[in-house]
This record gives C-alpha cells, sequence and structure tokens, in this order.
C-alpha cells in the first residue's frame, strides 16, 4: 500500500515548531508559532478558563454524546460575541474542532452548494488556506493586500480587485489581526468592501482567529459586523484558541449568516452532514469552559480583563520594537511595526536572511519573515532580536 508514497513536505510553521524544539542552545528565541508568551515565557491557562475548569470538573456528572452541533450555550454566546446582541434569526452557529476545523466544514459545505466557485485569498496568507480550500477541491486564487514596500495594506489595489468579483467569488477575510501581515484594514475600508460585497454580489468568508488581540473585542469584529449590514449571506470561522488560551483544546465554532432563517437552516443542515461523515460530534471540554466563562458575568470579567493585559503587553512590545529601530537605524522604515495589530508582522526578509537569523542568532521566525512579536520575553530578548536583525537587513 505505501511503498510508492512521495514524503510530503509538513506546513512550515508545524515543522518550525519540532526544529526549534530539538535546538539545544539555550539562549534560543521562538518567534515562530502563533502562540501568546507571556513575560516569563509561558503560555499560561487563564484565571477565567482555571476556575471555570474546577466549576465543571465539580458539576460534570456525565461524558455522554453532546450532539453533532456541540454546546448550544456556547453556540449562542459566540454568536453575540461575533455578531453582537442585536437579532441573529438568520445565522446558525455549530461548534468545531477548533478555528481550523470550522473553516474546514465551512469550505466543504460551501463547496456541495456552489461548486463552481472560486475561493480568493490574501496576497500573503496564512499556509493553510490553501491545503483547506484545495482540499474541497476549489480553485483559489490571491487579491492585493500587504504592499510589501510600505508594509502597510495595499488599499487601492485590495478594492479595485474585489470590484471585480462576482456572485461566483468567495471572497476569505481575516477579521481582524492579518496572519501573516499584521496590517489592518481600516473601518473605513470596511465600509467600502461591506458596499462593494453589496454591489458585486461576491460572496464573504471570514476567518477570525484573533478576536480581542487586535484593539477590542467589539472593534476587532467591526469588519464582520460592517459586512453582515450589507450583504444578504456570509460566513465566520471563529477560534478560542488565542483569545482563550484554550490552543490543544481544540475550540472553534462555524458560522453561517443565510438570507432567511430558513436558507440559513438549510445551509447549516449541510454543514452538519459534513460534520457527521468527518470527526463526527466535536470535542467538548473546551467548548463548555468557554460557554461557562461568557454566561457568568464574574468569571467574563477576569477573562475580559486578563485578555486586556495580553493586548498591552503585545502592543507594548510593538511600540518598544519599532522605538528601538528607529533610535537605532536613524530612519522610520520600521514605525509600522507600531501600527500593526495581533501577534504578527510580516517583516519580509528572505530565506538567507530567515536562516541567518536561526543558525547565527537561534533566533526563529516564520519563512518570508513573519515574527510573533509576543514571543519575546524581555528587552534582553528584545535587544537581542534588534541587534541580529539589524546585522542581517542592513
Ligand atoms: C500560526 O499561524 O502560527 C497559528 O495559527 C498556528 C497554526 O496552526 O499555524
Amino acid at each position: 500500500m505505501f511503498q510508492n508514497v512521495e514524503p510530503t513536505p509538513l506546513d512550515p510553521i508545524i515543522r518550525l515548531i519540532s526544529i526549534f524544539k530539538a535546538d539545544k542552545r539555550d539562549n534560543k528565541i521562538d518567534m515562530g508559532v502563533g502562540v501568546f508568551r507571556d513575560s516569563d515565557g509561558n503560555t499560561p491557562i487563564m484565571a477565567a478558563v482555571k476556575q471555570a475548569e474546577q466549576q465543571l470538573h465539580n458539576q460534570q456528572t456525565t461524558k455522554t454524546y453532546v450532539g453533532l452541533s456541540g454546546d448550544e450555550s456556547f453556540n449562542q454566546q459566540i454568536t453575540r460575541m461575533v455578531f453582537g446582541d442585536g437579532e441573529n434569526r438568520r445565522i446558525r452557529a455549530v461548534q468545531a474542532p477548533g478555528g481550523c476545523g470550522a473553516l474546514r466544514v465551512l469550505s466543504e459545505m460551501l463547496a456541495k452548494v456552489s461548486p463552481d466557485s472560486k475561493v480568493w485569498l490574501t496576497d500573503p496568507t496564512w499556509g493553510n488556506h490553501y491545503p483547506i480550500f484545495h482540499g474541497s477541491r476549489f480553485e483559489t486564487a490571491t487579491y492585493p493586500y500587504l504592499n510589501r514596500t510600505t508594509k502597510a495594506v495595499a488599499v487601492d489595489d485590495l478594492l479595485d480587485s474585489l470590484s471585480r468579483r462576482g456572485p461566483k467569488d468567495i471572497v476569505v477575510f481575516h477579521g481582524c489581526c492579518h496572519n501573516p501581515s499584521g496590517a489592518e484594514l481600516q473601518p473605513e475600508h470596511w465600509n467600502e468592501i461591506a458596499k462593494l460585497a453589496a454591489k458585486t454580489g461576491f460572496f464573504p468568508f471570514f476567518d477570525l482567529a484573533y478576536q480581542g488581540f487586535g484593539d477590542s473585542l467589539e472593534q476587532d469584529v467591526y469588519s464582520i459586523r460592517t459586512v453582515a449590514q450589507e450583504v444578504e449571506s456570509l460566513v465566520v470561522a471563529s477560534s478560542c484558541s488565542k483569545n482563550f488560551g484554550l490552543y490543544r483544546d481544540r475550540v472553534g465554532c462555524a458560522m453561517i449568516m443565510g438570507e432567511t432563517s430558513e436558507s440559513a437552516d438549510s445551509a447549516c443542515a449541510q454543514l452538519l452532514s459534513t460534520a457527521r461523515s468527518s470527526y463526527s460530534m466535536p470535542p467538548d471540554h473546551g467548548a463548555a469552559i468557554v460557554g461557562m466563562i461568557l454566561g457568568d458575568q464574574q468569571l467574563r470579567k477576569i477573562w475580559e480583563q486578563q485578555l486586556s493585559d495580553m493586548r498591552a503587553r503585545i502592543l507594548g512590545l510593538r511600540n518598544q520594537m519599532s522605538n528601538k529601530l528607529r533610535a537605532r537605524t536613524g530612519h522610520n522604515r520600521w514605525d509600522f511595526i507600531a501600527d500593526h495589530r495581533g501577534m504578527f508582522s510580516l517583516l519580509v526578509l528572505n530565506d538567507e536572511q530567515v536562516n541567518r537569523l536561526r543558525d547565527d542568532y537561534a533566533i526563529y521566525v516564520v519563512a518570508g519573515g513573519r515574527i510573533n512579536i509576543a514571543g519575546l520575553r524581555d528587552e534582553e530578548e528584545m535587544d537581542r532580536f534588534i541587534d541580529a536583525f539589524i546585522d542581517v537587513t542592513e
């Protein structure tokens, strides 16, 4: 069976995790995989998660199946967190195994209902978007996103490209904290995009992996709420890996907004049949915790405060890095680092520069030069990164 199977390369981010682990140097710095770290270099279990886990442990009396769509309280809470407290009659939500699982079941559902559509991804985008949509047999193409010189969004080119899309186009957006670039669309740009979507009829597909890591839980979904007001239907894949720190528990949600309540039901039924034929039912533990936290005033307050502290750490590191680079190099070429949002910035480095950072300085960044700024523990690591970065780039 397997004698003639060709080896297949691992996803670069996943490969980087194992190369980093195998590196014996004790001064190594991991700025690769998108995982939040505190100033001690740890990825803590959030306080509200610990408390909810304890409550769950005390209260839970069974491990029997929950059902195909998972924890209903979780689904409703996430719907409100993403779309707001208003009328959500046309929205259906299904718990999924992580944001990635949500992307995949939504992609499979769309492939069933519109197999001839083409999927448009930002240039650049998260590497795993390609295999996810190709896995559902979609053809993919890219639309302009990052201006690689200024490291800001190439807004005019992006809008121009979207104005040429139509009903057979599925356009994938990053709801906030663009991965890998860190460059953000501003509210006025989302207003334009929403109008374009309504005018041209393209189908918006939001990947929302970092709600709360950008500016605030509310501001980070301005994108989705604005587009949802203008279009008849869209989908959202959201993740609780980062904002609840539940990475390994695989907590995500696939949301469908239909033209009517009935069409939302039909699309949801297609999605559930996809789920049934792959993982069947989603894992319960993490979603039960998120449902508890969001439904309990006190736990929610503790969670929101810690999330806001995490966001402040990232923004502080961004300001520090851009100030230091300006002071050291004498020019403002790196000011964009402070303007970016989320954990990542794409510094646009070639393979040789990325390899030199790793081989000469034990600093790991993703190919292309994506840094996870939260990977820097303290000022000493920041200074080491800056020395190394200046050495490989100047
Ligand atoms: C990342 O982009 O580093 C994270 O989303 C982790 C992953 O699965 O790639």
